[in-house]
């Protein structure tokens, strides 16, 4: 791939402290850096640059880590936006949509569905995110589940077996027999595909004795874990999570001082998901519950055609920094450094040496205007494995 000189920068984000002015976002002004086949090799002044194979001139324009959105349910086929509608009518979510979004995708062929999910990873990464996660969840079928997450693993490495999305119309009066489905034969298909498991873990889905049951047999087959919790109610998904050692447990809008101090203490991410809160008409959980006790966070579009239909990453941190009182600079980072720390991954999340250089070049020289100015084109590109997506 060679080495390219990506100059000009007005203001550079690398979450890394030690490269810039040693606040938490690590930034430089009148900066460079250089990627080699993919990978950060420098980072500094623009006018002690080194000369690449390749140049990108950022005229001034502002560039932040590309994001990581590490919670989508990107394979489904299907439309329920009457479901929405009824929904902004005063209807009330409580999960039971996912079955109209099961049937729909158990009738598309595996083009229909790698099609409609392409698009979808497209808009997401247009709309800065350069690394993503997958989860299955809508076909609740051994081979179906499997199916999904072979979609999805051409699309990403990132990707989660979530069986116990929902108990499918065929189980509704053996809920028991599908638990063990689950964490039995359909968990030992999926785990070739997968990397992680979730559980939807709430108030009418999945009970904590249930979620504990597929995850620990998750974890028995080296799965790395993952949890929906909280989303509904104070549910006890976050203590299971924490409990599991969890690498997050994401909703979390119905938390109470217990689950924050136990996340506070433990390395689980806490992935808050504005888009999903807006779209159900939910309470926004308030940051700084999580940030003053020194909860890690993590921002997520929670991409899926009943909750969150959104595949708009700065749209994410202007909720988060509006709605959700963080700053803007607490929520550039939770999208980008705390997204990577929910996959446990080093890699990506930020700008520093030997880190990928994926990168998103902002329109504007401020990384401020990602929250400040809701912009129709607030990117000018992204970069990401080398390749710069120019928009
Ligand atoms: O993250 N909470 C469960 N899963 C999705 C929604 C699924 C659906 O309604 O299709 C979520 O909100
Ligand atoms: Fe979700």
């Amino acid at each position: 791939m060679g080495s390219v000189l990506v100059t000009n920068i007005g203001e550079l984000v690398t979450n890394s402290p030690e490269l810039g002015d040693e606040s938490v976002m690590g930034r430089l002004y009148d900066a460079a850096l250089v990627s080699v086949d993919g990978v950060v090799s420098w980072v500094g002044s623009a006018h002690d640059a080194p000369a690449c194979d390749d140049v990108i001139d950022c005229e001034g324009a502002a560039v932040v880590p590309g994001f990581v959105d590490s919670h989508t349910h990107l394979v489904f086929a299907g439309s329920r936006g009457d479901e929405f509608a009824a929904r902004m009518a005063g209807e009330r979510y409580d999960g039971g949509g996912i079955a109209r979004t099961v049937a729909a995708t158990r009738a598309a062929s595996d083009d229909e569905l790698r099609r409609a999910s392409l698009a979808r990873l497209a808009e997401l990464q247009r709309s800065g995110v350069t690394t993503v996660e997958i989860k299955s969840g809508y076909d609740l079928t051994v081979s179906g589940e499997a199916r999904l997450l072979r979609l999805a693993r051409d699309m990403t490495v990132e990707t989660t077996f979530l069986g116990a999305h929902s108990v499918p119309a065929e189980y509704r009066h053996d809920r028991d027999g599908y638990v063990s489905l689950v964490a039995g034969e359909m968990l030992r298909e999926a785990s070739a595909y997968a990397r992680w498991a979730d559980v939807f873990c709430d108030e009418g889905a999945f009970s904590v004795e249930e979620a504990r049951h597929i995850l620990t047999a998750s974890r028995d087959l080296q799965l790395g874990l993952r949890l929906h919790g909280n989303q509904l109610a104070d549910s006890g998904g976050v203590g299971l999570a924490v409990e599991l050692g969890a690498a997050s447990v994401d909703h979390c809008t119905y938390v109470s001082d217990h689950d924050i101090e136990a996340l506070a203490g433990s390395d689980t991410v806490a992935t808050l998901l504005p888009t999903a809160e807006l779209c159900t008409r939910s309470p926004f959980p308030n940051a700084r519950r999580f940030l003053d006790a020194g909860v890690t966070l993590a921002l997520a579009t929670d991409c899926n055609p009943g909750t969150s239909y959104v595949t708009n990453a700065p749209l994410v941190v202007q909720l988060a920094v509006t709605l959700m009182n963080f700053t803007v600079d607490e929520a550039i980072w939770a999208f980008t450094a705390g997204g990577a720390r929910a996959l446990r991954r080093d890699d990506i999340g930020g700008l520093a040496i030997g880190q990928r250089a994926d990168a998103v070049v902002l329109a504007g020289p401020h990384s401020v205007d990602v929250a400040y100015k809701a912009s129709s084109q607030p990117l000018r590109a992204v970069l990401r494995e080398n390749a710069l997506l120019a928009l």
